[in-house]
């Protein structure tokens, strides 16, 4: 199949967009968080065909896109509490988990009794989902187990040959999947981290919202994962990844140091660190991360670096860490599984 890639502002693109999605076929298309993979989330051999594309294990969920509120009628029932989360964050960064009706097919969700809904805010999105009217079921379009796509170019790299179309819609302005919140059991809980905040929920509910254990350690074996994607090694570059905390002078001089060590035992070894120390490991192929003051930015970039180090073909990784508050705590999310939560003190 030749995979064909457009301007996601073009009209024909959209229009064309539109015709794949009706005939129950897959688009790749921007969002502000990452490129997501797209077909009609009420047509279930479509959706078979999302999970086919990417190698992702049946029993993992997909999230739901829509442009407007009113086509929920019928597919999912709104608990307590999400209204004013939709009238902040919506459109936006966040997915609520809601009840779900039997016009949700079960390949959506993994057969559970709730569906993720999302309404993303990039404007050729919105435009989008509105010409095609139809909710459209949409994991990251990686290939199951790479990190996930920022760029078209990252959809290109991964999606060639599997799909007839990918909307160009530039780099993604978050850079990390959205935040995904649990409505649906008692106290409102992140299953997993993104551009909005618990500090931003907490905010509009006025009530401690729960962080899933998971988000900042792996999954128990014994555990039972609260979402299935948390079972998954996820962003996992080639090379093994160790982040090094501790106080800045000591983290840079052991990033150093091992790093230097490892390129005289023959491997290919470089470091993950903020603007402000680029130049004091310039000696050890730094990459920068973006400012240590700018946790926004640092999300922007995480995924595009970590897509760079199997490029590159790096063996071993040593990166710095951020405070797991706001924006962080997505990024240490993902860096700490990148990382499979390999930690050394400096
Ligand atoms: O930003 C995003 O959310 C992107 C863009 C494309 O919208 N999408 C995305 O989808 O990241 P995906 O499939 O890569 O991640 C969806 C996550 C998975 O961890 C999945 O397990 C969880 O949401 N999820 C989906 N439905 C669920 C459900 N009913 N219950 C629990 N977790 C669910
Ligand atoms: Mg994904």
């Amino acid at each position: 199949m030749e995979t064909r890639m457009m301007n996601a502002h073009s009209p024909e693109a959209q229009s064309w967009a539109s015709q794949l999605f009706s005939a129950g076929k897959l688009v790749a298309f921007p969002t502000e968080t990452v490129y997501g993979l797209g077909a009609n989330a009420l047509d279930k051999d479509a959706v078979l065909s999302i999970f086919a594309a990417k190698g992702r294990p049946a029993d993992n969920p997909l999230i739901v896109h829509i442009w407007d509120r009113a086509q929920m009628e019928g597919l999912c029932e709104i608990p307590e509490g999400a209204e004013p989360l939709m009238d902040a964050f919506w459109p936006g960064p966040l997915t609520m988990l809601f009840p779900r009706t039997s016009r949700i097919p079960d390949q959506v969700t993994a057969g559970l009794p709730t569906v993720a809904m999302r309404m993303p805010s990039m404007a050729c999105t919105r435009e989008l989902l509105k010409t095609c009217g139809l909710p459209i079921a949409a994991p990251s379009a990686n290939l199951s187990g790479r990190p996930s796509p920022t760029t078209a170019a990252h959809v290109m790299e991964d999606m060639e040959g599997r799909i007839p179309l990918i909307l160009d819609g530039g780099p993604c302005q978050v850079g990390l999947e959205s935040t995904v919140l649990d409505l649906t059991r008692g106290a409102p809980t992140i299953l997993r981290p993104g551009g909005v905040t618990k500090e931003m929920i907490e905010r509009v509910l006025g009530q401690e919202v729960r962080v899933a254990g998971s988000v900042l350690r792996p999954l128990r074996p014994e555990e039972k994962a609260l979402s299935p994607g948390m079972r998954y090694k996820h962003y996992a570059p080639m090379g093994s990844v160790t982040l090094v905390e501790g106080e800045t002078g000591a983290v840079l001089a052991l990033m150093r140091k091992n790093c230097l060590a490892d390129r005289q035992n023959g491997r290919k070894s470089c470091v993950l660190c903020f603007t402000e120390h680029m130049g004091d490991l310039a000696d050890c192929d730094p990459h920068d991360i973006g400012s240590v003051r700018n946790d926004r930015e640092v999300a922007h970039r995480l995924f595009d670096i970590l897509r760079k180090l199997d490029q590159e073909g790096m063996e071993t990784i040593y990166s710095e860490v951020i405070p797991p508050e706001g924006v962080g705590l997505a990024v240490m999310n993902r860096l700490g599984r990148a990382a499979a939560f390999r930690t050394v003190r400096a």
